[in-house]
């Protein structure tokens, strides 16, 4: 069967949370069923931006691919690997350069946004601003179909169709176009009730332990009008009620539901049960990470593998590359 092929990839900048759990992560699983997956750690992108702190971002990359393996990515469904491990991005990069106009680039809104919110941060660099191109060359080394994303990155896919259509405009058709597939997330917030991220300090990692989680939870903000345990709540605007929503049975809800309103529930108490069923829920996960955590090499040899199948594809692509533009 001939599957049609996706490919995506992340930025090692810290473990993942439940919000990439139920976001990216879930999507990835439910692909990695239908479609011929690629899935790769985007460290060379890290650099883009961290540049002058790259200590942590090898960590971050073994900590990220954990959590792969960890919520069930299958290195027997999905090609993983790293990618400053396949050289020849590098060279498409390079290539991909020449062809792109400054322009393009310029106008895209990820990175006008980027420049002016990161305003502590001297990003007039040549990679942030050629940052797409690399990426448009990690897209279009594995000729991938399709290209699952959040909508921030929206801007990104639609640069690689445009430098891929030119391309093959000046070289021959040698890739594909790859769609967009936009990633529906949920929106989870952070205990604070922003939305959930690492940058904010409010966030529930997969790789917290369960006293971790119950010290999160009782930190979480509830219903802000609900200052005396003797004020009624209200669930509908409450951050723990949602995470109910998520991790509880329905009878569970219920319990909380209308005695929250008629005060005949503590936030405390409501909050302990919610924590109790989003250990138990992140539980499975816990038990595979301590699994790949105690057998590094096992990791190691599945990166391994899959830099392998992925530079074989690589290798093609460039072979098929050099020869188009007589390089
Ligand atoms: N730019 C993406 C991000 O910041 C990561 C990324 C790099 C990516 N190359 C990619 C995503 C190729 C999809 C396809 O999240
Ligand atoms: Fe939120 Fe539960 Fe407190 Fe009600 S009882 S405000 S649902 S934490």
């Amino acid at each position: 069967m001939d599957r049609k092929r996706i490919l995506s990839g992340m930025r090692p900048t810290g473990s993942l949370h439940i919000g990439n759990l139920h976001g990216a992560l879930a999507n990835w699983k439910k692909m990695q069923e239908d479609y011929e997956c690629f899935f790769f750690i985007a460290d060379w992108h890290a650099l883009t931006s961290d540049y002058d702190i790259t200590a942590p971002i090898q960590g971050y990359a073994m900590d990220i691919f954990v959590d792969w393996l960890s919520v069930g990515i299958s290195p027997d469904n999905c090609t993983l690997f790293v990618q400053s491990h396949i050289k020849e991005h590098a060279e498409l990069f390079l290539l991909l350069s020449m062809i792109t106009p400054l322009s393009w680039l310029e106008r895209n809104p990820t990175y006008k946004e980027q420049i002016s919110q990161l305003k502590n941060k001297d990003l007039s660099t040549f990679g942030f601003l050629g940052y797409p191109v690399l990426q448009a060359a990690d897209i279009i080394m594995y000729k991938a179909n399709g290209v699952p994303v959040g909508i921030d990155q929206a801007p990104h896919v639609e640069l690689t169709r445009e430098i891929a259509r030119r391309f093959n405009h000046f070289y021959g058709d040698i890739f594909p176009i790859p769609e967009t597939i936009l990633t529906q997330t949920p929106k989870i917030l952070g205990i604070d009730r922003r939305k959930m991220s690492k940058s904010y300090n409010n966030a529930i990692f997969l790789s917290d332990t369960p006293q971790e989680i119950q010290d999160k939870v009782a930190r979480m903000i509830t219903d802000p009008q609900r200052a005396r345990r003797t004020d009624p709540g209200n669930p509908d605007i409450c951050n723990v009620f949602c995470f109910h929503r998520m991790y509880s049975d329905q009878q569970t809800i219920e319990d909380v539901d209308q005695p929250c309103r008629e005060a005949q529930i503590g936030c405390v108490q409501c909050k302990q049960m919610m924590a109790k069923n989003l250990i138990k829920a992140l539980e499975p996960i816990r038990e595979q990470r301590a699994y790949y955590e105690a057998h590094p090499d096992t990791v190691k040899a599945i990166i391994e593998d899959g830099n392998e199948r992925a530079r074989v594809v690589a290798r093609e692509t460039m072979a098929q590359v050099r020869e188009a533009m007589k390089i």
